[in-house]
């Protein structure tokens, strides 16, 4: 997803719009670019690459305006290039546009547009808008020209104008796509998400959906689309700016892999009822009376998030009795899903903005079901569409490949767990075993961290493999997933997650001295078999490292290198053999020199379908 930054003021607009693109920058990009009013002028300056590239080019210019908007793009009608950049102007250069989402029928007011003399300088979608806002914009009503455009526009759009004839305004509208708005002193910003804001004040308002903001030096206020006064509620926000700092570490992902221990206890804090064996999660705003009516559960999802559905899955199946499907919600959103009153549905995503997913719940909801959602970022679209859910409180997650969102999904889904198997067939005393055991998890996580050392030679050895297999069985098969996922997107390096016994119907024809295999190796009820499955690895010639159960001394007769993690109940594995798995991926991509913060084509939160 892009970045959108914009700010008006007592302060020169332009240091404010760099630093909030920079603190934008782990969304992942591929151009940047912004526009500010000053001396009377409309001033634009873009980049194809990155922010310091953008610093680079404006170096010399004098720009001291105090209002402007900034950009950083994630193409989807266009490559990268420097004329698809945001911002983009109309016909006249009267006005800039900077817009996250897609515009549908861009097309066709492009040709119309065409034929009324319009010529165009990009091939992206974003300029039609600019083009018709600029038609519209012939009284001086900006807002009056803005909201007619948006109103010819099919499709989705966070955007933020200026107008050169209007120093004194700038205006946000948002459908589909976030934005928020930041309250300072004389100041106000507007952001595609909270950490383009923080570092300037701590009173935010997460834009509704459909409604638009005008921002002056002296004050805002929000409409509608139509243009009716519409109402909003200020925020405080729950973190400051440190927390978009690396902290010594190389990158945020190594931050966040370390995070673990405090962000799986901050999902638990308050929630965790050891003594009952059970959890209480509020926000669900549900009473016992509906949650005990429910008899089946869709949990919907992408990427990460739909691998932690799936540990979902095994969970409330296994100890709460309870059918349960997962589905991608790129797929959900066009199937026609069986939907009935006693179906519970769950959205999970870390941005809380994925495109797929929130039109998933929105999908379901029309179908009638009660939809929840387990997010991290507060305030977000799915978060506010849900009828109810659950926060991860694991802070911002800037790296792009998503690592403590997961164990906090997790965590969070363990607690689901207790609360509705209680009510079934968890008995006091499994429920309190269980809460005990999920009590340990955040100081096992810092064990298995002190070996990040010996990950890293692991790491070094496997490093120069450009294919890898992932194994696992039960409630670790998610694992074996997410494992996979990590390498493939930071160090894109090829790797497949299977089940460990389903190699044998197809994927066994791979192995062979170049493709090792990572298996999940734990002493569970299916550790036997999934012991013969490395064996038939090794009767093939292929390496494996084994994540192990501390203790197990055998295992090493079977594996390559072993990584020991510590015992815990088996449906409690997946929160800690990940952890491995989420190192290994880390030192591998970090020793083939990959961009491991933004890797290349992925954004964070994909807001586009
Ligand atoms: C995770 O490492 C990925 N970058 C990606 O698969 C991600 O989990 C997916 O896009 C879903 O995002 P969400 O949780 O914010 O909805
Ligand atoms: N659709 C617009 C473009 O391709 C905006 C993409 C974005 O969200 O960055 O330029």
């Amino acid at each position: 997803m892009c970045g959108i930054v914009g700010y008006i003021g007592e302060r020169k607009a332009v240091p404010i719009l760099i630093e909030g693109l920079s603190a934008l920058e782990y969304r992942g990009y591929d151009s940047a670019g912004l526009a500010m009013v000053g001396d009377e002028q409309l001033h634009v300056h873009k980049v194809k690459g990155k922010v310091d590239a953008l610093r680079e080019r404006i170096k010399s210019e004098r720009l001291d305006g105090t209002v402007g908007i900034a950009h950083t793009r994630w193409a989807t009608h266009g490559g990268p290039s420097e004329p698809n950049a945001h911002p983009h102007t109309d016909h006249g250069n009267a006005i800039a546009v900077v817009h996250n989402g897609i515009i549908e029928n861009y097309a066709a007011i492009k040709e119309r547009l065409k034929r009324n003399g319009v010529s165009f300088k990009s091939e992206t979608d974003t300029e039609v808008l600019a083009q018709l806002i600029g038609k519209y914009y012939t009284d001086g009503d900006l807002v009056k020209a803005v909201t007619k455009a948006l109103s010819d526009i099919e499709g989705t759009f966070g955007i933020a104008v200026i107008a050169r004839d209007n120093p004194d305004l700038l205006i946000g509208a948002r459908r589909g796509s976030p934005l928020v708005v930041g309250i300072g002193e004389d100041e106000y910003l507007l952001g595609s998400d909270t950490s383009a804001i923080v570092a300037h004040t701590d009173k935010v308002i997460y834009l509704k959906d459909g409604h638009l903001a005008t921002l002056t030096r002296n004050g805002y206020s929000t409409l509608t689309l139509d243009n009716r006064p519409a109402s909003h509620k200020v925020h405080t926000l729950e973190y400051g700016a440190e927390a978009l700092a690396k902290g010594g570490f190389d990158h945020f992902m190594l931050k966040e892999i370390f995070e673990q221990p405090e962000t799986i206890q901050n999902a638990m804090r308050g929630r965790l009822l050891t003594e009952e064996g059970t959890a209480r999660l509020d926000g669900l705003n549900l009473v016992m009376t509906e949650l005990r009516r429910i008899n089946r559960i869709i949990f919907v999802a992408c990427g990460t998030s739909w691998h932690a559905a799936l540990c979902g899955e095994y969970l409330m199946e296994d100890l709460a009795g309870i059918p349960v499907e997962v589905e991608y919600a790129s797929e959900f959103r066009y199937r026609n899903p069986i939907i009935d009153s006693k179906t519970l549905v769950f959205v999970i995503s870390q941005s809380g903005e994925t495109a797929d997913t929130l039109a998933a719940l929105r999908e379901a909801a029309h179908k009638g079901a009660t939809v929840l959602g387990i997010c991290n970022v507060v305030g977000s679209s799915i978060a506010r569409e849900t009828h109810g859910g659950v926060y991860l409180h694991a802070g911002p997650e800037i790296g792009v490949a998503s690592t403590k969102a997961f164990t906090s999904q997790l965590t969070v889904l363990s607690l689901l767990t207790l609360l509705m198997g209680r009510m079934r067939r968890i008995s006091h005393d499994d429920g309190m075993a269980i809460a005990k055991g999920l009590d340990r998890i955040p100081s096992q996580v810092r064990k298995i961290l002190k070996q990040n050392d010996y990950i890293a030679e692991i790491a070094a050895i496997y490093s120069r493999h450009n294919n890898f297999l992932y194994l696992g069985r039960s409630y670790n098969y998610p694992v074996a997933l997410e494992g996979a996922l990590k390498l493939k997107e930071i160090s894109y390096v090829h790797a497949e997650g299977y089940p460990a016994a389903e190699m044998k119907h197809g994927p066994i024809a791979l192995i062979d001295t170049n493709m090792p295999s990572v298996v999940v190796a734990l002493k569970d009820s299916v550790y036997e078999k999934v012991i013969s499955n490395m064996e038939e690895i090794r009767a093939r010639s292929g390496k494996i490292i084994a994540i192990a159960t501390e203790g197990d001394k055998t295992i090493q007769k079977h594996a390559d290198h072993v990584v020991y993690i510590p015992k815990t109940l088996p449906v409690l594995t997946p929160l800690l053999a990940v952890i491995p798995l989420q190192l290994l991926a880390y030192h591998i991509a970090a020793i083939r020199k990959c961009e491991i913060d933004q890797p290349r084509n992925l954004a964070k939160s994909v807001t586009v379908e």
